[in-house]
């Protein structure tokens, strides 16, 4: 057994209570609108920008500020957070959990954060991984507890002292509140799950539990340098779009795109996409998360492009829907406006108060309409007999995923419902004619069978086309603030796609030589 944790020395309260500093702004370029983005491209982003300053970051302070609300909200107790740990090979880039960072700020591995809370004061330590030259020359510098206490204003100390410490805390504390994805009874045990079990090893009767759904709640509400720092990830992303638009072509290949794309997020600063970025075309576009990204695009086709930058820890998440060849066939004019259509029923509604489950239905009869119209459904409250001999409504053949979500340090975050000013929202409909869809999806029931011989012309009509239209929103006082402006009405696609299409820089030799592959 190790002495019990001491409290915070006169010397360590001064320093937890001094004013906090704000943390260094790192050096970023912004963007600028890129050589290809055209005058329209270039004053969109100097409008969601500003002119060129450095990357923005959240202060201590407001790190701060979040561990004093949890702590007043939580009361009297023992609390660990836990950051992620290091990936087994250090040549793997390391993603920090983004509970750990809401809280800490802190982007290094194997970190723990201990908060005492005893009556209006809580005490909070970081556990980090000390100085060690030997593994720097790999990793590079490490902050180490002194320079931790700089940028985050929290006393640090080795990650090596943590197991004593919060041995000695657990046999004063009856239970343990943890923040971090803690898992027990998950079949395979994450990271923080198994550090969780071993910290607690030797207290078999203290009760531990997660609180991420209160650090959740606050989450959910932006600050303003969140909403700047989502801001300028969706403006890289709206940018991103721009660079997509200049190079489709039938021919080229997704993963031309993918890196048109990618590129032009590292080129601005953003640190990795937030998510696997989608350029599924033809068939692919019916697939909800396919992100192969290697099929050489065809005349006729869509192509769906749902992607997001990460920039500052925050996430964007915007999908267009091309037509590859730059002008849209009368069927893909058709499900195209339909999903328009919902989304800005959807748009029309969003605001404080509202709950997403209202918008979807909103925008679900929207659909429902459309489809029954073009003949893709019996009617618009038709349904059909699932698998599971249940029946369901046939919008579900057709659009099978939820409205939408909260962006935030995870493209899929924390959302209040309903919403509340501050939030962030996308808000993105879709449907997916797939190809399977009536010899594989829809069980040959007796039940289905004039369902499908209902829907076959209209479907032989539509099989193929994915359309997906997601945009980014801020939800303020009065409704929702657009963020996320690229090109969107069928007009302004296919304008975007009208002019001069850039070159990719491909070698054609090499390109030759993958198709023969294939
Ligand atoms: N890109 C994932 C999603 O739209 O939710
Ligand atoms: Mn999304
Ligand atoms: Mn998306």
């Amino acid at each position: 057994m190790t002495s019990p944790m001491p409290l915070p020395s006169r010397r360590l309260r001064s320093l937890l209570f001094r004013p906090l500093r704000t943390l260094p702004r790192r050096p970023g370029r912004v963007p600028t609108g890129g050589r290809r983005a055209g005058f329209a491209g270039l004053f969109a982003l100097l409008v969601l920008v500003g002119p060129g300053q450095g990357v923005a970051q959240v202060s201590a302070a407001e790190h701060a500020e979040r561990r004093t609300a949890l702590a007043a909200d939580l009361g009297d107790g023992l609390l660990l957070a836990l950051g992620s740990a290091a990936p087994p090979q250090d040549y793997i880039p390391f993603h920090q959990n983004s509970l750990f960072r809401y809280l800490t700020g802190f982007t290094e591995p194997d970190a723990a954060l201990v908060m005492v809370v005893e009556g209006a004061e809580h005490h909070a330590f970081l556990f980090v991984n000390p100085r060690d030259p030997g593994r720097e020359t790999w990793e590079g510098i490490r902050m180490g507890p002194e320079r931790s206490l700089d940028v985050t204003g929290i006393p640090g100390r080795s990650v090596a002292e943590l197991p004593g410490v919060v041995d000695s805390l657990l046999a004063r504390h009856a239970e343990l509140r943890v923040v971090g994805p803690y898992q027990p009874a998950a079949s395979v045990q994450n990271d923080v799950t198994q550090r969780v079990l071993q910290l607690t090893h030797n207290h078999p009767d203290v009760s531990v539990r997660t609180v991420n759904a209160r650090v959740n709640e606050l989450r959910a509400i932006k600050s303003a340098a969140e909403l700047e720092l989502i801001r300028r990830s969706v403006a890289l992303t709206v940018e991103a779009h721009r660079e997509v638009a200049a190079h489709l072509a039938p021919g080229r290949n997704e993963f031309e795109i993918q890196a048109v794309l990618e590129g032009t997020f590292r080129r601005y600063g953003a640190e990795r996409p937030a998510f696997a970025s989608i350029v599924g075309s033809g068939p692919n576009a019916t697939i909800l998360h396919y992100n192969a990204n290697d099929r050489f695009m065809e005349d006729g086709d869509m192509v769906v492009v749902d992607i997001g930058a990460s920039y500052g820890g925050y996430a964007a998440d915007v999908t267009r829907s091309y037509p590859v060849n730059g002008q849209f066939s009368p069927e893909q004019r058709a499900i195209y406006q339909l999903v328009r259509d919902a989304q800005a029923a959807a748009e029309a509604m969003a605001g404080p108060g509202v709950s997403m489950g209202a918008m979807n239905a909103e925008a679900s009869r929207v659909l429902a309409e459309g489809l029954a119209a073009l003949g893709l459904m019996e009617a618009a409250d038709a349904t059909f007999e699932t698998a599971a001999g249940t029946r369901a409504p046939q919008l579900q053949l057709y659009y099978m995923h939820g409205l939408g979500h909260g962006i935030g340090l995870d493209v899929h975050d924390p959302a209040p419902n309903p919403l509340a000013p501050g939030a962030v929202i996308s808000i993105e409909p879709g449907l997916y004619v797939r190809p399977n869809l009536l010899t594989e999806v829809v069980a040959d029931t007796p039940a289905n069978r004039a369902m499908i011989e209902a829907i076959r012309p209209a479907f032989q009509r539509f099989v193929g086309i994915g359309v997906r239209i997601e945009d980014d929103y801020v939800v303020t006082v009065g409704g929702v603030e657009w963020i996320s402006p690229a090109p969107r009405e069928i007009h302004e696609i296919e304008e975007a796609l009208a002019r001069p299409r850039a070159g990719t820089d491909r070698n054609s030799e090499w390109v030759e030589w993958y198709r023969r592959m294939r």
